[in-house]
């Protein structure tokens, strides 16, 4: 239950306060130039404590290739990536050790084993994601004809005006947003949930485009239930739209269609489709289009106003959790966003290959 992906696959391990987390990378095509410089600039976009509006947790998040490459390729070989935490302050977590905080996965992990690693949450600690981003940067690798993009969209139900979209402008804000005067915004509402001891949550959309039609299958590996699955398995992530989700039930048939029409200019007759309604996929196959999907982000669960909630005897208490937190975890979810795009894109590149060829 730790392991994602068909012919591209990875598995991810390490605990939040463990000496290191990691990733194994399996089914990657041989001979792709690879180093440690690849991996890194990836990792270094989801790091935390790089800005007042993320946790203070200051990791290096440092990757090293322990396996599956020699002299700078990749082998075929499982390729096995460990990031070491540095970190880690076990103390801030007594509270968490004997009650639950509400929103977070403490009930349920005691529930379910019996017995949990508390120090910051453990596995359940996204600090697992910068092992899926860092296997996200090799999955990049097998498919270079696609750029992906991800940037947050919303926060605290604030919204950037779509006329003002500026792709360059993502990488100038800590917030990963393409509209200067959302982001400016953004700055008060992130930082009065942070003073008043509160959070926020936030979408983050990503879109891939370069992806050629014919990826995906139907009808139980589709390429829309697998990029769901992979972006509801990220922390926090309690929604995914495919295209135009939710707002395409309330479109009528003419309004939700993609009209096509011929183009001479199209890669093997590839048509000119005249809107995307549909996200790039269709029967759960690319089209060709980009691929586009929205993903909600819920507001960080760990916050400094008391809440009510049981402890281990289910007694009643009050609680709320000291440390490092993040007061919008959907920023930072923007680099795990894409890493699991681009994971989900390689696995289904490879497998097209392998019935298709
Ligand atoms: C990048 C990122 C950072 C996060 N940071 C925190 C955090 O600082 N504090 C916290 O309580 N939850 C944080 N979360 C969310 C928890 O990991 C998550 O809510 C918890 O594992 C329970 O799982 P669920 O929300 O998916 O049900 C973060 C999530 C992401 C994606």
């Amino acid at each position: 239950m730790n392991s994602f992906g068909r012919l591209f696959r990875f598995t991810t391990w390490g605990e939040s306060h463990g000496p290191a987390i990691g990733a194994v990378v399996d089914g990657c095509p041989p001979g792709l130039a690879i180093d440690e410089g690849v991996i890194q600039p990836f990792l270094d976009a989801r790091r935390p404590g790089q800005s007042k509006f993320t946790t203070q947790r200051q990791e290096p998040d440092q990757v090293r290739i322990l396996s599956g490459v020699f002299e700078g390729r990749t082998t075929g070989t499982p390729i096995s990536l460990m990031i070491e935490n540095v970190d880690q302050r076990s103390k801030d977590y007594s509270e968490v050790a004997v009650a639950y905080r509400p929103g977070h996965a403490d009930y349920a992990y005691d529930a379910k084993y019996g017995f949990r690693d508390y120090r910051g949450g453990g596995r359940s600690s996204a600090r697992e994601t910068a092992s899926r981003v860092a296997a996200g940067a090799v999955a990049r690798l097998v498919i270079p004809e696609v750029k992906i993009l991800a940037y947050v969209s919303e926060i605290g139900g604030d919204m950037i005006d779509p006329g003002k979209f500026d792709e360059a402008e993502i990488a100038n804000n800590p917030f990963f947003c393409p509209d200067a005067a959302a982001a400016a915004r953004w700055e008060k509402i992130v930082d009065d949930a942070r003073k008043s001891g509160s959070s926020v949550g936030a979408v983050v959309e990503c879109y891939a485009s370069g992806v050629p039609a014919g990826w995906g299958a139907p009808l139980y590996a589709k390429l829309d239930a697998d990029l769901a699955a992979a972006m509801m398995g990220i922390n926090a992530v309690k929604g995914v739209e495919i295209g135009d989700g939710f707002a395409a039930a309330r479109l009528s048939g003419e309004q939700n269609a993609d009209p096509m029409r011929p183009n001479a200019e199209g890669p093997d007759g590839a048509p000119e489709f005249l809107a995307n309604h549909a996200g790039g996929i269709a029967g759960g196959i690319s089209t060709g289009q980009p691929v586009t999907c929205r993903v909600a982000f819920k507001p960080t669960s760990s916050i400094l106003t008391p809440q009510a909630t049981i402890n281990r005897s289910g007694e009643a208490t009050e609680m709320f959790t000291k440390g490092r937190h993040d007061p919008c975890v959907g920023i930072r979810g923007v680099p795990v966003v894409e890493a699991m795009m681009a994971l989900v894109l390689a696995d289904h590149k490879l497998l097209h290959r392998g019935q298709c060829g």
